[in-house]
């Protein structure tokens, strides 16, 4: 029997006169951590938004856990086990840290979260939301509002929502983004860890030094299209990546 989690064949979706995302085809197997690298503009967002469901493809379909997914909503696959962190963190202001992953986890039972919170368990939300903050090492700050919170708390604010859909495929969007050097390394533990204990990740990344630390495969999408995949260090090493990526210093980043 398969063990791939999630399959995306021939995948496609043009906006305007770009093709954001062209003819890509990959499997990520359970339990696996994959990167996926590729340069501004290369594609990456649109992929894990394609995945997610925010976004329809014009070609191609969608696989999850062994059935196809291209006509469910978001919701839907949110429902099934796929959660997504967004490239730019955006929790609710006026909500205390727990209450924006109480709302989250109220996702996980109902489209209309709102209501879930209003309705539902209110205690039992509440624990699992403290547990997902656990998860992400900042529990001892629930109470606390997002404006007071440095960056770092708000990436793993940001995780930590994801996980409170309870999800077995992770799409993470650039958690390591403006964080100093031992933020991002212990936000990159973090991950590796979640993937030890049974989370399947698909992981964009710019901060090459940590996916190259963390991740044992590495995708790399440029102009839309996939150019590589495979090993880390065996993408990293080929030619077409070093002309495509690393000739623009990222590799420095
Ligand atoms: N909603 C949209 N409408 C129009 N064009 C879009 C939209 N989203 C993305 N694009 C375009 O699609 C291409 C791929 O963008 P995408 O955001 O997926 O790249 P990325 O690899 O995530 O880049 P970055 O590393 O800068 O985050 C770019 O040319 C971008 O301008
Ligand atoms: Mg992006």
């Amino acid at each position: 029997m398969s063990t791939e989690l999630v399959q995306v064949c021939n995948l496609g979706v043009r906006f305007g006169g770009v093709a954001a995302v062209d003819g890509v085809s990959f499997a990520i197997a359970q339990g696996e951590l994959v990167g996926l690298l590729g340069p501004n503009g290369a594609g990456k967002t649109t992929l894990l938004r394609l995945i997610s469901g925010a976004v329809a493809p014009v070609e191609g379909e969608i696989r999850f856990r062994a059935r196809s997914i291209n006509r469910l909503d978001p919701a839907a696959r949110a429902r099934l086990g796929m959660a997504m962190s967004h490239q730019i963190v955006r929790p609710f202001r006026n909500m205390t840290l727990l209450d924006n992953v109480v709302l989250a986890a109220g996702a996980e039972i109902t489209r209309a979260p709102w209501r879930a919170v209003a309705t539902l368990d209110r205690k039992r939300l509440r624990e699992a939301a403290l547990h997902c903050l656990e998860m992400v090492g900042i529990a001892a700050l629930a109470d606390c509002m997002p404006s007071t919170q440095p960056l770092g708390v708000l990436k793993r604010l940001e995780v930590a929502r994801a996980l409170a859909t309870r999800p077995r495929l992770l799409l993470l969007d650039e958690p390591l983004a403006g964080l100093g050097h031992e933020e991002a390394v212990r936000l990159a533990d973090l991950i590796q860890r979640l993937n030890a204990s049974g989370l399947t990740i698909l992981l964009i990344e710019h901060n090459l030094t940590e996916v190259m630390r963390i991740c044992p495969r590495i995708v790399v999408l440029d102009n839309g299209r996939k150019i590589a995949d495979g090993r880390a260090a065996d993408v990293m090493a080929d030619p077409e990546v070093v002309e495509a990526y690393l000739g623009e210093g990222a590799v420095h980043a």
